[in-house]
This record gives structure tokens, C-alpha cells and sequence, in this order.
């Protein structure tokens, strides 16, 4: 019997890349696909893949949805989401969705314990401690997407406990390595979406332009893999072949090694024990010719410096970080912020919103809608400035 999949934000970059890699594979089977407002997308894609039951997170989409499709089910809305989830009877949920939107559904599939590939690093940025533990109780597993967890879940794999010194995560350093901040005050959304190594959606872009992206890897990192922040390093690596290397208490350093390409971690995590076969590029380290190494340069790049604060003030404070994130790269994507605006905003709002601890997910969500309106005052009183 195939696997039954569950694909959520199944129109976006990852979501797509995944729907490739299904094609190919007789071992799963799609059951349910979702997306945020992109209907007509969705329904093309059920279509192709034979899906019964889809669900739109924006509810006038999932009105029109429903008007134009007649071969299966439209659930609308956040509810819909989690009914999706929780009515697909699927052995494995694949989270794809931007943004800590995907933090609910990931609770939604580790609560029915289904296994879960977790793309949304945001899910563990945001609540962390608390996903863990109910991952736990139920016996799901994560499995991550995310090319540099991956490398390190497998590279991590084999290793008895009590061997590993350290997790070192590369960083392309994005399309504005080595400029300075004087250089980086007029860039533009244009510049910043073009990433030299991958093609991926536009919020992910922009946090690898800032690094903010390698500070929620750094955050989604620790929780995968109960490390703590302070054997967790970042290393700039501009060629984007060594996805993450780890060091031995023996002295050895192992790495995981490829061409920059999101099909492979989705298998591995699709396929999970299993291997299966990638119609990928083979590496060819003559043909690469040079692999390079640098360190991050934390203050211009300030992003990464207020995760690793957020991360070690703990409680709400990743929570608040991400949220104040989401709301710059919102404006700083509509044009309403500037590039280094978004680091400001960032630790503004965490300057106001002292870290206090999580008691539950109500509490994260609270902790969320504050920053984001604090953010957005901070967002507004620059555009109007
Ligand atoms: N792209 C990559 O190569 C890559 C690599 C590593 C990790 N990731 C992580 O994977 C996740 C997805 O990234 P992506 O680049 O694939 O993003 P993306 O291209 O922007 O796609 C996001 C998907 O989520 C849906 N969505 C957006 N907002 C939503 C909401 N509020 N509620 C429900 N669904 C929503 C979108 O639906 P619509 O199409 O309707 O808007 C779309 O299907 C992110 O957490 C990212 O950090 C991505």
C-alpha cells in the first residue's frame, strides 16, 4: 500500500518541487493539497494528481474553489486547514507553507501523531520546545526538509550520542555578500530576491539576503536536534555545495555534499529510512573546481546576531522575532521598508516586548499578534516618516 501524503501549501516553491519528486514515486500517494489563496492553481493541481479533497486557507478563494470545482471536497479557512489534516488519514504530512500560518498545522498533524516533513521552519521558531514535546508524546516524527537539516539528520544519523562537538551550518551569505551596510542602504526588492544559488519563494529570499533565514535555521536547528546554541556555528560557504558539516569528539569533520537542489532533501524526508533514486545532477567536484569558506559578518548582517539573542533570551522571544520579521519582509517586499529597516524593526520590537515564558500555544499566539502590531507601528512610522 502506497503512502498516504498530505501536501500543505502545495503551490509554492517547495510544494511544487514536491509534487515533482511524487510524480516519480509509486510508493506515495497524494490524498489532500492546500494553499493559501491561489484556488485555481490548486485546483490544476488536484486534477493532475488525482486529489479528492483540497483546502484554501483564504476563505472567498476557497468560495470560488468550490463554485468551480465538482471532483471533490473544498474545506475553507484556518479550520479547514486542520480538518484536512486531521480527516486525511495520512501516514505523513508534508508542511510546505510559509510563515508561522504554519505552525497550526504542524501541531494538527503531530497531535494525531502522523509524521511529519517540515519544510516551515518557522513552526519550530515559534514554538519549538512545546512541538518537540507533543512530537514526543505522540510518537510522530520530523523529519526536516530544510537543506542544511537535512545534511545534519543524516550526517547526525549514525553518530552514538555523546560524539558530536558541533553542528556548523553553511550560509551562501545571499546576493549581498561582503557589502557593507553604506553599500546595502538603497538595495532593492529586485536585488534582494535575486538569490546566487537558489530558486526559492519570495520570504525565504529575503531572509537569506539578510541572513535572518540562517538565524531561523540556527533556532530550528537546536530543537531538531536538542543542540545547544552555543555548538551551533555558521559559516559562509558561497558555492551552496556543502549543505552542513559536523564535528567529532575524534577530530574528525564529516559534511554532506550536492549541487544546490530542494528535490533531494524532499525525498529523503518523503522517503524516510528509505533511499530512492533523484533524477539530480551528480556532483562534480573538478568541474566545481574550488569550494570557499568565510565567516559571517554579524554586523552588517545584523539579523543573524538578534536570532542568536532571541534564541538565547528564550520563551516568547523567537516567537516575537519571527513575527516582527514577517511583518518587515512584508513591507520591505511592498516597498514601504528599506533593506536594513528590517533589522531595526526587528530589535525594536524585541527591545519592547521583554522574552516571558511559553505556557502553552495560546500563549505563542498572543506573543505573535503583539509583536506583529507593535512591528507594524514601527513599519508605519517610517513609511509616514
Ligand atoms: N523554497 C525553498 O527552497 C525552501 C528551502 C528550505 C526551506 N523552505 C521553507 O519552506 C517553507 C515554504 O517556502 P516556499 O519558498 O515554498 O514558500 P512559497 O513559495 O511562498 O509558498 C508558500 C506556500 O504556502 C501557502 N501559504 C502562504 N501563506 C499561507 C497561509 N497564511 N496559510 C496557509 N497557506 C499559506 C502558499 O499558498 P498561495 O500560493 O495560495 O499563496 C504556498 O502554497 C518556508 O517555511 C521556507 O522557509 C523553503
Amino acid at each position: 500500500m502506497p503512502r498516504r501524503l498530505v501536501i500543505l501549501g502545495s503551490t509554492g516553491s517547495i510544494g511544487t518541487q514536491a509534487l515533482d519528486v511524487v510524480q516519480r514515486a509509486p510508493d506515495l500517494s497524494v490524498v489532500a493539497l492546500s494553499a493559501d489563496g491561489a484556488w485555481e492553481e490548486l485546483i490544476g493541481q488536484a486534477r493532475e494528481h488525482g486529489v479528492r479533497r483540497i483546502a484554501l486557507s483564504d476563505v472567498d478563494a476557497a468560495a470560488r474553489a468550490a463554485e468551480a470545482w465538482t471532483g471533490g471536497d473544498v474545506l475553507s479557512g484556518p479550520d479547514g486547514l486542520v480538518r484536512l489534516i486531521t480527516e486525511s488519514n495520512a501516514d505523513l504530512v508534508l508542511n510546505a507553507i510559509v510563515g508561522s500560518a504554519g505552525l497550526v498545522p504542524t501541531v494538527a498533524a503531530l497531535g494525531e501523531g502522523i509524521d511529519l516533513a517540515l519544510a516551515n521552519k518557522e513552526s519550530l521558531v515559534v514554538g519549538g520546545e512545546l512541538v518537540t514535546q507533543l512530537a514526543e508524546a505522540t510518537g510522530a516524527t520530523i523529519i526536516p526538509v530544510d537543506s542544511e537539516h537535512s545534511a545534519l539528520h543524516q550526517l547526525l544519523g549514525s553518530e552514538p550520542p555523546g560524539t558530536v562537538d558541533r553542528l556548523i551550518l553553511t550560509a551562501s551569505g545571499g546576493p549581498f555578500r561582503g557589502r557593507s551596510a553604506a553599500e546595502l542602504q538603497d538595495v532593492t526588492v529586485e536585488q534582494a530576491l535575486a538569490h546566487p544559488t537558489w530558486d526559492m519563494g519570495g520570504k525565504i529570499t529575503i531572509d537569506s539576503a539578510t541572513l535572518m533565514n540562517k538565524g531561523l535555521e540556527l533556532i530550528e536547528a537546536h530543537h531538531l536536534f536538542g543542540t545547544p546554541y552555543e555548538q551551533i556555528d555558521v559559516v559562509v560557504h558561497p558555492q551552496s555545495i556543502v549543505h552542513s558539516l559536523i564535528q567529532l569528539c575524534d577530530g574528525a569533520t564529516l559534511a554532506h555534499l550536492g549541487y544546490p537542489d530542494m528535490r533531494v532533501p524532499i525525498a529523503y524526508a518523503l522517503h524516510y529510512p528509505d533511499r530512492v533514486d533523484v533524477p539530480v545532477a551528480r556532483l562534480d567536484l573538478a568541474a566545481v573546481g574550488s569550494l570557499t569558506f568565510e565567516p559571517v559578518d554579524e554586523e552588517t548582517f545584523a539579523c543573524l546576531r538578534l536570532a542568536r539573542e532571541a534564541a538565547r533570551a528564550a520563551g516568547t522571544a523567537p516567537c516575537t522575532l519571527n513575527a516582527a520579521n514577517e511583518v518587515a519582509v512584508h513591507a520591505f517586499l511592498s516597498g514601504r521598508l528599506r533593506f536594513l529597516e528590517i533589522a531595526s524593526v526587528i530589535e525594536e520590537t524585541l527591545e519592547s516586548l521583554p522574552a516571558s515564558t511559553v505556557h502553552s500555544f495560546d500563549s505563542l499566539a498572543a506573543a505573535d499578534g503583539q509583536a506583529r502590531r507593535i512591528a507594524s507601528e514601527l513599519v508605519n512610522a517610517r513609511t509616514t516618516a
